[in-house]
């Protein structure tokens, strides 16, 4: 089925079938474009960019790709292909038909959940908003616009679901995603990682690498949700996730790359002076980074998750893939502990930790593209690994966040956490220093920073024009 682009709101989800959503959803409409005009990416509005947009949810051709002015672009509402006779595949439920209405005994609990997810979304397009100033290629601009209407397009899938499904508190808190913002002192983003800043490219490659990939994990566990639309809703954005999470490795790889080529070029490890970023500094990005995305997890052992899973409403990642009960009654799983400055494993009931099981997932996965960062070091024949640190490092959620860890596993408890990325310590790349990106193309000279996207596997990207300047042939 192709999406009607002539409707308000494009949709496969027959809106103008029911005039009432639809008219709540195009009161909501306006509401959503004047917080994109105000808090989305900065400056970009004149701008045509070449951007992907949903026109079917069919595996094959689902995406249609052509110039668009950002404001112009059609936010719609998706849902993957309903699933004949799917049923609840885990909890107390397990083998009944899927709901197509809310459950009004978990309605809180959905709400909720589909709240924290949505909030999420339009929170990483505010934290990204100013980095079209500096962005090192018009290529990544056009990434990075891409990644910011679809996190906004997230937004419309979570919006749709209260909107539909929840009456009027649910449009209450359609409203309030518009007016919590990332970093806000008195009305911040409801989890922590999205307060953060994302002051840099480094930082946004290294988000999109681990804070979308935690995305995925989320949307992936929703996507097995008894509540059959929040799962066709995740099956979709999941499929939109897949680039995000390119952009950062592919981002990350490319600096990394460039590292490698002025430490042979000038035989040193210290690639600052000549625009480099060196590996130990990539390296506190990266504890970073993935420190504070491993916190969106939540607490280790949960009453909360356990109850999630036990209704049928957020499962496991592959929950149909795993070969076990899918009831968890009487199942252990093994779990970090900290006791007494000491970490060991201790079996606990498998039902209360599967937001442990879920980070565990999430980790073993974010390894993959440390591998292939890793790669690039050994082919450049230097003797020097990233490793992700440990999982008790630098948190704020759940048993390790009472203790200082060091990245390296020891756990020292009097002594400060060095090896923590802080603004301070970063403030070497110059932002001033990067072009800003209404002057900037791909002819003229690229800096020392933005040298490395000269590479090869950018090649084929630069004589394509990705973004058209108003005005300019
Ligand atoms: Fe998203
Ligand atoms: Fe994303």
């Amino acid at each position: 089925m192709n999406i009607d682009y002539s409707e308000k709101i494009p949709n496969n989800v027959n809106l103008s079938n029911d005039r009432r959503l639809q008219r709540a959803l195009e009161r909501w409409q306006p509401e959503y474009l004047n917080w994109w005009n105000d808090l989305g990416p900065d400056k970009g509005k004149e701008l045509e960019v070449y951007l992907r947009t949903a026109i079917s949810v069919e595996k094959e051709g689902w995406a249609h790709f052509d110039f668009v002015r950002m404001p112009e672009y059609r936010w719609g509402i998706f849902l993957a292909p309903a699933e004949e006779n799917r049923k609840i595949g885990f909890g107390q439920h397990l083998g009944e038909d899927a709901w197509q209405e809310v459950p009004g005994e978990y309605r809180g609990e959905l709400r909720r959940l589909i709240v924290t997810q949505g909030d999420t979304e339009p929170a990483s397009v505010e934290q990204q908003r100013l980095l079209g100033h500096t962005c090192p290629s018009l290529y990544d601009l056009r990434n990075l616009f891409q990644v910011n209407v679809e996190e906004g397009r997230h937004l419309w899938a979570m919006v749709y679901l209260l909107h539909a499904y929840f009456g009027r508190d649910g449009r209450e808190e359609a409203e309030e995603m518009l007016e919590r913002h990332s970093g806000d002192p008195d009305k911040p983003r409801i989890l922590q990682a999205f307060n953060e800043k994302t002051p840099d490219w480094l930082s946004f490659f290294m988000f999109t690498y681990f804070t979308d990939r935690d995305g995925k994990f989320q949307l992936a566990s929703l996507a097995e949700s008894g509540f059959d639309p929040l799962s066709r809703t995740c099956r979709f954005m999941l499929t939109e996730e897949a680039h995000h999470m390119f952009v950062g490795e592919t981002g990350v790889g490319r600096v990394v790359q460039r590292t490698c080529d002025l430490m042979k070029e000038h035989d040193t490890d210290d690639v600052r002076p000549f625009g480099g970023i060196d590996l130990k500094t990539l390296q506190k990005y990266l504890n970073f980074h993935f420190s504070v995305s491993c916190d969106l997890f939540g607490q280790e052992l949960s009453t909360n998750a356990a109850n999630y899973y036990n209704m049928g409403i957020k499962g496991r990642y592959n929950e149909s893939k795993i070969q076990d009960d899918h009831q968890l009654y009487d199942s252990a799983y093994s779990v970090m502990e900290c006791k007494d400055d000491k970490i060991s494993m201790a079996e606990v009931p498998e039902l209360n930790s599967v937001n442990e099981r879920l980070r565990d997932d999430y980790i073993e996965d974010s390894e993959l593209g440390l591998r292939r960062w890793n790669k690039i070091i050994e082919d450049a024949g230097i003797d020097f690994r990233f490793s992700l640190p440990h999982r008790a490092f630098h948190r704020e959620i759940g048993q390790f966040a009472s203790v200082q860890a060091d990245p390296g596993l020891l756990l020292q408890k009097e002594k400060s956490i060095a090896s923590l990325l802080s603004l301070s310590s970063c403030a070497f790349i110059d932002r001033k220093l990067l072009p800003g990106y209404i002057q900037y193309n791909f002819s003229f000279s690229l800096n020392n920073y933005t040298d490395f996207l000269r590479e090869k596997h950018e090649r084929a990207y630069l004589s394509f024009r990705h973004i058209q300047f108003p005005g300019k042939v």
